[in-house]
């Protein structure tokens, strides 16, 4: 099979110097969404129609080859007459000999199962379009039938009265024999209210050359919904989201709000996993069993093991969690952070490209980055990992069962031995020997004579 994508519009009402199409849903643009979904069809050639909007487009597509599928090929359509125009840049890279799916860059949401049932119902021979019957239709293409048989599709300029009355609409998604679509396309004339080449007029050239025309619905008006302005990408975003939350409840997580979730990707639930309102999950994200996730948690390309709970307000990205480990409120994991069964990581905590063996803890106010941390490790509050001088990065190595005393520096490189317990205020600057404590501190000492100063009266 054929696709061609429409992605040459300029989408004025977006008010945006960035393409429509390459706006973001879900952190993915338009265009890609549509691509991920024709790819699903496994289709054989593949060409977006780009336009508006200079290189940004085909240097997107261009990212998207990369072996693992069939190229995408790119048409420029300068200047745009309408969408049979369109469709007719990407002519010459049809095949005859499969049936040609056209697409809408800026309709995202259309699902691969709405697609395959159009593309059964077209066969090799027949013209399919997938349409709705809307409550409000006004703008859009309508369907006119007779005797139950669809005859042409009139644009919501030119119909009469009667015709604006018909609510079932033209998705703009159709499929047609190629080779016939080409000769309809070349036939085409854009003497019309809007002076466009429609490619709706290929319907009524179809029923003239007795080729059967047909068509098949969406499980959903929200399918084939456009974007065309910022309120129609954000309804179609809480769409998306709402269809994302439904199959995590029906997988059976909690979810204490299905409104109040974001999806930027993949997110991989185990059983009974609980996650609380407000959060965003980018890239893969991996919840393994009886993990809890508080209100407005924000976790990019983690993976939380089994039973461990993420308290409100974390930052977590590029990070392992492992079990029954407590995280947070207030918590940041940067990239790197390797965290083991029972670890605990409190408040204004900042973890960065360091491992931490199990049930160590840090529970307040700390920095530890480029450390190996071993078991049962206390890092006391305000601990310092010094990890960088400016140029280079130095590791921090503390072994198992050391105490960190409170608002302690470790100027890295440097060891704290196993065992071994750091005064609260040391500025470790050589290692610690194991089993010993450590302290750098200036001596206390008391002035007896000392008085305050006082306020004199005058
Ligand atoms: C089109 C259909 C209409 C249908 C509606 C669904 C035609 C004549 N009309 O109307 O029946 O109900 O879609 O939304 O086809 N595009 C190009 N090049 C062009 C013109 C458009 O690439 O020269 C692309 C746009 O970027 C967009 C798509 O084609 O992705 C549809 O264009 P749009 O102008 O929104 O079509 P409508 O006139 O609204
Ligand atoms: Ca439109």
């Amino acid at each position: 099979m054929n696709v061609v994508i429409l992605a040459a519009g300029m989408g004025k009402r977006m008010q945006s110097a960035l393409p429509k199409v390459l706006h973001p849903l879900a952190g993915k643009p338009l265009l890609q969404h549509v691509i991920d979904t024709a790819r699903e069809l496994a289709p054989s050639k593949l060409c977006v129609i780009y336009g508006h909007g200079g290189a940004a487009v085909p240097e997107m597509v261009k990212l998207q080859n990369n072996g693992e599928h069939a190229t995408i090929d790119t048409a420029l359509q300068e200047p745009q007459l309408g969408t049979g125009h369109a469709v007719m840049q990407a002519a010459p890279q049809l095949d005859d000999n499969a049936p040609t799916l056209i697409l809408y860059g800026d309709v995202p949401l259309t699902t691969s199962a709405s697609l395959r049932r159009l593309v059964e119902a077209a066969g090799s021979d027949k013209l399919a379009i997938l349409t709705v019957e809307q409550a409000n239709p006004f703008g859009l293409g309508r369907i006119v039938r007779e005797g139950g048989n669809i005859v042409r599709i009139v644009e919501e300029k030119d119909a009469s009265e009667a015709e604006r009355a018909i609510r079932e609409i033209n998705s703009g998604i159709i499929v047609a024999p190629t080779r016939q679509l080409k000769e309809w396309l070349g036939s085409l004339s854009n003497n019309n209210a809007q002076g466009e080449y429609y490619l709706t007029d290929i319907v009524a050239k179809a029923v003239a050359d007795g080729v059967p025309v047909v068509s098949a619905h969406p499980s959903a008006e929200w399918e084939v919904a456009g974007v065309n302005s910022k309120v129609q990408l954000a309804e179609l975003e809480r769409r998306h989201q709402l269809n994302k939350a439904n199959v995590l409840l029906e997988q059976g997580v909690t979810l204490m709000d299905p409104a109040r979730i974001d999806i930027r990707g993949t997110l991989v639930c185990g059983r009974d996993v609980t996650i609380d309102v407000g959060c965003v999950f980018e890239g893969r994200v991996e919840l393994a069993d009886g993990v809890t996730v508080g209100a407005h948690n924000v976790i990019v390309n983690a993976s939380i093991a089994a039973g461990a709970q993420i308290k409100p307000f974390c930052h977590i990205e590029g990070a392992k969690v492992g079990p029954k480990s407590m995280i947070g409120p207030y918590a940041r994991l940067r990239p790197g952070a390797d965290l083991a069964e029972d670890v605990h990581i409190g408040n204004f905590v900042e973890v960065k490209n360091s491992t931490i063996a199990a049930h160590s803890k840090a529970n307040h106010l700390s920095y530890v980055g480029d450390a190996t941390v071993g078991s049962r490790v206390n890092i006391g509050a305000g601990t310092i990992t010094c990890n960088y001088d400016g140029v280079n990065k130095y590791r921090t190595v503390i072994e198992d069962d050391a105490f960190i005393g409170s608002d302690s520096q470790l100027v890295a490189p440097v060891t704290v031995g196993k065992g071994a317990t750091l005064g609260a205020g040391t500025t470790l600057t050589k290692d610690a020997p194991a089993g010993k404590l450590t302290i750098s501190r200036a001596r206390q000492m008391t002035i007896d004579a000392w008085q305050r100063p006082v306020k004199i009266k005058k």
